[in-house]
């Protein structure tokens, strides 16, 4: 029996996150069509750092693929504090069909999808957000009607797990993968190879563009996240001003081309990365980005359990 995880973007092949996202789009029509988590069987949810969306969206979209959404209180578990990454993937293996986690370390989840026998979801670590990029390809997709082919500008501090996972899963899809930042906080240099890697496949693209307006000059999506990533709220002060020619203004966005959607995973901070008339403006689809979360994912947990059989 092979076992599936969704650790990082490029665990898909083109054509899988071709289907999850059809599959996302058919339970976003058809919410209660599918039951896969039927029992119910339980997923646990770890969280290590914040969240709303991410909480929420795995909560509801559990219950309606049928199942049981089980709450772990990460500093409760105390993984890797208590007992070893190792110790607790063994245990929650045997109880749960699924485990979510959002944590610090890449490398701690690997270890984690090694040890549990179960299908191991990303919820988000420093490196990578691949849920995230799954709502907000669907998202594009809605407004746009298709994604290969699609310009993509992410604008701002693309060292973060945002920048990384929009150079993959963006080059998966097909698009051209513009990221734009100033000096330290450019995108992992291995993650821009691996994209360049994707893309050669796919007929994408991915450059790292340090002029913001050259970045955005007729995109079809302009994208940024926070500028303080959870972690680095003491560099709140310095990132603001090192960032601040990077951020979401009207001005910014009207060189990307007409019709342009943005997107921001939230939270956002308005007047710091993106700016109020932007965030709240025509072109913004952050609401239904963050909508998206739950179908996205409930696709997520089908494929993978699906493919784990
Ligand atoms: N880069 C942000 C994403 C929040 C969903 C963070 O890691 O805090």
């Amino acid at each position: 029996m092979t076992t599936r995880h969704f650790l990082r973007d490029d665990d898909l092949t083109p054509a899988e996150q071709a289907r999850l996202l059809d599959l996302a789009a058919e339970m976003k029509a058809l919410p209660y069509s599918r039951r896969p988590l039927a029992g119910p069987r339980s997923v646990a949810m770890i969280f290590d750092k914040p969240t709303l969306r991410t909480q929420v969206s795995f909560g509801a979209g559990i219950a309606e693929l049928g199942g049981n959404p089980l709450l772990v209180e990460g500093r409760l578990a105390g993984i890797g504090v208590r007992e070893s990454v190792e110790d607790v993937a063994r245990v929650l293996g045997r109880q749960v069909a699924v485990v979510v986690w959002r944590t610090f370390h890449q490398t701690d989840l690997d270890t984690m999808a090694a040890h549990a026998g179960v299908p191991v979801v990303n919820a988000l670590t420093d490196e990578f957000h691949p849920c995230q990029l799954i709502a907000d390809l669907l998202t594009v997709r809605e407004h746009l009607g298709g994604l290969a082919g699609r310009t993509v500008a992410f604008v701002g501090d693309a060292a973060c797990n945002m920048g990384s996972s929009w150079l993959l899963a963006g080059t998966t899809a097909g698009m051209h993968v513009r990221v734009s930042a100033p000096d330290g906080y450019a995108p992992e240099p291995a993650v821009v190879e691996r994209a360049c890697e994707i893309a050669a496949a796919t007929g994408g693209s991915a450059a790292f563009v340090p002029d913001p307006g050259t970045a955005v000059e007729g995109a079809d999506v302009v994208v940024t996240d926070t500028w303080i990533s959870m972690g680095k709220e003491a560099e709140e002060d310095a990132r603001a001003a090192v960032l601040a020619p990077y951020s979401l203004t009207p001005d910014l966005v009207a060189r990307a081309r007409p019709g342009a959607i943005v997107l921001h995973c939230l939270p956002a901070y308005r007047g710091k990365e993106i700016a109020a008339e932007v965030l709240d403006g025509p072109q913004s689809v952050v609401w239904d980005e963050a909508e998206n979360r739950r179908h996205a994912q409930k696709a997520v947990l089908a494929f993978l359990l699906e493919e784990s059989r």
